[in-house]
């Protein structure tokens, strides 16, 4: 039941560092030691390349996988969309380990890559938010992401999840590997939880930024670079798909090959912040935008900020920074759809889950 929340929207957006502490209670052993299935971790420990497959949010969460596995756990990782994979199969490794992210777990697109995968003896796990669902049962393994039910269209507690568990299997992963890790997950991911919290407690000041920036607006852009790059392309799904508000996510270096012939006086610019060793490049091509007459809207990370940053994040740990940017472009895509009175839980031509190919 969505209480007094006017949304489920902005109810699931509220729970998230709640579902974080949740998952780490429900991995973590009386020794506060991260422990997942041994047979998940002997898959991990064993498989020479890992194939993340997933559709929209989802995948955009498995791109940030990837990024935590390499970094964590030094095991490469592709990510591939569900519904190309099917179709264009890419030649894979000798011992490949698929890893199905999917809040529903009954997405089609999804599943006929399982079915496929299945059929030639590759292993197979499954991260959704529904134990039961089809991909939870017909993979050789299941991690819950405990979001609970997620009611609105756009995925906001479920993708925060998926990247909270993803970060807990990558530090599974390395400690069977034997590596030494100075990252304590229950720690970073209480202190992203902290974080979480402060940015939604600031949502009235999220509101007015969405008001001056989105309320008319027929496009927006989104420029990051790492990480941030994942992140803002999630951002500009849920702007797309609830406002209906012609949005892209870009990579910032990518900018002078193309996208920055559309940059208008007065087009809105989201740019990504928290990344220390991209920073400099990052700002430069804000300052490209600005130059050209863009609106800029500058997120940032504590330690990183700048002076005439519209909204600073407070500081988390690097490998964890997407679970904390992401909120405010959620509470953004939020307000734009609500000053644009759209139908925010529901919007047009959308299911929650795409059963059908
Ligand atoms: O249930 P799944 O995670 O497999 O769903 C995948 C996508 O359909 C889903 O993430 C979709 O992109 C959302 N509407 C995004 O907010």
């Amino acid at each position: 039941e969505k209480g007094t929340y006017p949304h489920y929207m902005l109810k699931e957006i509220d729970e998230q560092p709640l579902a974080i502490r949740n998952i780490i209670t429900k991995y973590k052993d009386e020794n506060d030691n991260i422990k997942l299935d041994e047979d998940i971790r002997e898959a991990m420990k064993d498989t020479d390349r890992i194939y993340i497959i997933a559709c929209g949010t989802s995948y955009n969460a498995g791109l940030v996988g990837k990024q935590l596995i390499e970094n964590i756990a030094e095991v490469p990782v592709e990510v591939h969309i569900a519904s190309e994979f099917l179709y264009n199969m890419p030649l894979v490794s000798k011992n490949p380990l698929f890893i199905f992210i999917s809040q529903s777990g009954e997405t089609a697109d999804s599943r006929g890559v399982l079915v496929n995968v299945k059929k030639k003896g590759f292993k197979s796990l499954t991260i959704t938010n529904v134990p039961g669902s089809t991909l939870s049962r017909e993979a050789d393994y299941t991690l819950h992401t405990h979001a609970g039910p997620e009611i609105a269209v756009a995925s906001t507690k479920a993708y925060t999840a998926q990247m909270a568990v993803l970060t807990l299997l990558a530090v599974d992963t390395a400690q069977a590997k034997g590596m030494k890790l100075d990252f304590n997950p229950i720690q970073e991911l209480g202190i992203v939880a902290t974080a979480m919290e402060s940015m939604i407690d600031q949502k009235e000041m999220i509101e007015g930024v969405a008001r001056n920036f989105l309320s008319v607006t027929r496009n927006a852009f989104f420029i990051g670079r790492g990480v941030d790059y994942y992140v803002c392309l999630e951002g500009a799904l849920k702007l797309k798909e609830i406002s209906y508000i012609q949005a892209e996510g870009f990579a910032g270096g990518e900018l002078k090959h193309g996208t920055i012939a559309l940059i208008e006086k007065g087009t809105p610019v989201i740019a990504l912040a928290t990344q220390k060793h991209v920073n400099g490049s990052i700002r430069s091509n804000v300052q490209e935008v600005v130059a050209r007459g863009a609106s800029p809207c500058i997120i940032s990370l504590a330690g990183l900020e700048e002076e005439g940053d519209t909204i600073v994040l407070d500081e988390v740990h690097e490998h964890l920074t997407p679970l904390a940017s992401v909120v405010p472009l959620q509470l953004l895509a939020y307000y734009a759809a609500l000053h644009r009175e759209c139908d925010v839980d529901k919007p047009r031509n959308l299911a929650k889950s795409v059963t059908v190919e």
